[in-house]
C-alpha cells in the first residue's frame, strides 16, 4: 500500500496528547491526519484505502527514546535498515540511535552520515543521539552546539556511564542553553566490576558475580546532585531498581528537571530468569540456566524491583517506555554468560511483553500508550512535535495493534539481525498489526494481509 489515502475504520483509537479513547476512524490524506473520530463520507477522497480496525487499537505510532542501530561499525549485528525494519514491526514510527557506533557519533560528519543513510534505507523516522564526550572516552566534552545543529536531539555515552563528575556537570550546564537531555547510562564501574548479573541469591547460586544495586544508584544520586547544581536537563536511561525510584521521586517532588525511562524487560522478567526462567524449572540450576541472551546492563532484578518499577510507570513517576534495543551476533552470544555481550533485542517484543502489564491490570491500556508515546516526546521535547498526537494536521504516524491476539515469540522471525532474546518460545498477548509513517504503511503482519486491507 502506497501513501494514497486511507481510511482506517472502527479502531479504539487512543491519544494520549488529546485524551482521546473512543471507537471512531482516521483519515489519512497525503500523509497527514485529515479527519479523526467521525468521518463523514463526504470527506473521503475516490480511490480511498480501507482498513477494517474492528476491534484494534490505533495509536500514535511508538516513540523510542534508545535503541542501538549499531551502524556505522557494528553492521553485522545490525544496520539502519534492519533495526528500522524491526521498528515498524514492533509499532516505532521515530526512534533515537545511541552513539555506540564505530566511529562513534560525535561529530557533525557522523550525524550527517546517520541521517543521509537513514534517508536511503530506513522504514522509520531515525533521530541520532550525539556523544557527550568526544571518542566516548569520559574526557573532553564533543562539540555539542554543532551536535545539535546537525541534528542530535540528545546527548549519551549509552553503553558507559559519564564517569567524570566535573565533564557531566559541564554537560549539564550546556544542555540548559542548548534544551536538550543528557542521558545517562548510570553505572559505578568501581561497583559494578567484572558483575554479569544482578547481586543476590542467584548469582550465588549460580557462581556468577553479581552487580549491586548500588552500581546505579549511587550514579543516580551524583546525576540527580548534579542537575540541581546546574538546573541542566537530566534523563535517567533504563532505571531498574526500587532504589532508583526512591531517588528519582525525590528529585521530582523537589521540582528538579530530571526525567527517566525503563525498559519491557525490567517491567516484566527478573533475575530468576537466568536460572532458568519462570514456567521451565524456577528453583534450581538446570539445562534452561545460563541463557546468556538474559544478559544485559543494568542486570535483570527481583520481583520487588519489577513491582516497584510498573508502579512508578503507573504513577507517572517514571516518564515513558524505552526498548535499549540491543541487538548482537550470534557469536557474542554463543559463549559462556561471563564472556557474551551485554543486551538484548527487543523492538518487535516491546509491545507484546509490556501488555502484560494491561492483562494483569496493573497498568491501563490508554497509560501504556502514553508511555510509548507522548510520555518520550516530553522529553526530547521539539525534535517530536507533532509525533506523538493524532491531531488533524499532523504526520500521519500511526500503530494499529490486536490488543488480544497471542502469537509466540520466534526470533527466527525476526526483522531484526539481533536474535538474542530470552522470550524465545514465550507466549505473548498483543501484537502490532500495520505500522504507518507518514500515511505510507511500512509494516504490516501476515495474519492481517489475507483480510483487512481492501
Ligand atoms: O545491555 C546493554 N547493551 N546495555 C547497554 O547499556 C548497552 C547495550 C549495547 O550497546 O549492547
Amino acid at each position: 500500500m502506497g501513501s494514497g489515502p486511507l481510511l482506517i475504520k472502527g479502531a479504539r483509537i487512543i491519544d494520549a496528547s488529546s485524551g482521546m479513547d473512543q471507537v471512531g476512524h482516521i483519515l489519512v490524506v497525503d500523509g497527514k491526519i485529515a479527519a479523526v473520530g467521525q468521518v463523514s463520507q463526504d470527506q473521503v477522497p475516490d480511490g480511498c484505502q480501507t482498513i477494517d480496525a474492528a476491534g484494534l487499537v490505533a495509536c500514535p505510532g511508538f516513540i523510542d527514546l534508545h535503541c542501538h542501530l549499531r551502524e556505522p561499525g557494528f553492521e553485522f549485528k545490525e544496520t539502519i535498515a534492519s533495526g528500522t525494519r524491526a521498528a515498524a514491526k514492533g509499532g516505532f514510527t521515530s526512534i533515537c540511535a545511541m552513539p555506540n557506533t564505530e566511529p562513534p557519533i560525535d561529530n557533525a560528519a557522523v550525524v550527517d552520515f546517520l541521517r543521509f543513510r537513514s534517508q536511503a534505507e530506513a522504514s522509520v523516522k531515525v533521530f541520532p543521539i550525539a556523544c557527550v564526550s568526544k571518542g566516548r572516552l569520559g574526557r573532553e566534552l564533543s562539540e555539542m552546539e554543532e551536535l545539535a545543529s546537525a541534528g542530535a536531539v540528545a546527548f549519551s555515552d549509552d553503553g558507559d556511564p559519564v564517569y567524570d563528575a566535573t565533564l557531566m556537570r559541564l554537560a549539564l550546564a550546556y544542555s540548559l542553553d542548548l534544551g536538550l537531555p543528557i542521558i545517562d547510562h548510570c553505572q559505578d564501574l568501581s561497583l559494578s566490576g567484572n558483575g554479569v548479573m544482578a547481586e543476590g541469591a542467584v548469582a550465588s547460586r549460580l557462581g556468577l558475580d553479581g552487580i549491586p544495586a548500588a552500581a546505579e544508584e549511587s550514579m543516580i544520586a551524583r546525576d540527580i546532585a548534579l542537575a540541581q547544581l546546574t538546573g541542566g536537563r537530566l534523563h535517567l536511561a533504563h532505571i531498574s531498581t526500587a532504589g532508583s525510584i526512591h531517588l528519582l521521586r525525590q528529585a521530582k517532588d523537589r521540582g528538579l528537571r530530571v526525567t527517566a525511562e525503563v525498559c519491557p524487560h525490567h517491567l516484566t522478567i527478573t533475575d530468576q530468569w537466568v536460572l532458568g526462567g519462570v514456567g521451565k524449572d524456577a528453583g534450581a540450576a538446570g539445562p534452561f540456566s545460563y541463557d546468556t541472551s538474559t544478559k544485559v546492563y543494568p542486570p535483570l532484578r527481583t520481583q520487588r524491583d519489577v513491582d516497584a518499577l510498573v508502579q512508578a510507570l503507573a504513577e507517572g513517576v517514571i516518564d515513558c517506555i524505552a526498548t535499549d534495543h540491543a541487538p548482537h551476533d550470534a557469536t557474542s552470544k554463543q559463549c559462556t554468560y561471563e564472556e557474551a555481550a551485554f543486551g538484548i533485542s527487543v523492538l518487535e517484543t516491546a509491545l507484546g511483553s509490556t501488555m502484560q502489564m494491561v492483562h494483569q491490570g496493573s497498568l491501563g491500556l490508554a497509560d501504556l500508550v502514553h508511555s510509548l508515546t507522548v510520555g518520550p516526546a516530553g522529553v526530547v521535547g521539539p525534535a517530536f512535535d507533532g509525533l506523538a498526537s493524532l491531531n488533524t494536521g499532523t504526520p500521519a504516524d500511526i500503530a494499529l495493534f490486536d490488543p488480544d491476539l497471542e502469537w509466540v515469540v520466534d526470533p527466527q522471525e525476526f526483522q531484526s539481525q539481533g536474535k538474542n532474546t530470552p522470550l524465545a518460545g514465550v507466549t505473548l498477548r498483543g501484537q502490532v498489526v500495520a505500522t504507518f509513517v507518514d500515511g505510507k504503511m511500512v509494516y504490516q503482519s501476515e495474519t492481517s494481509k489475507t483480510g483487512a486491507a481492501s
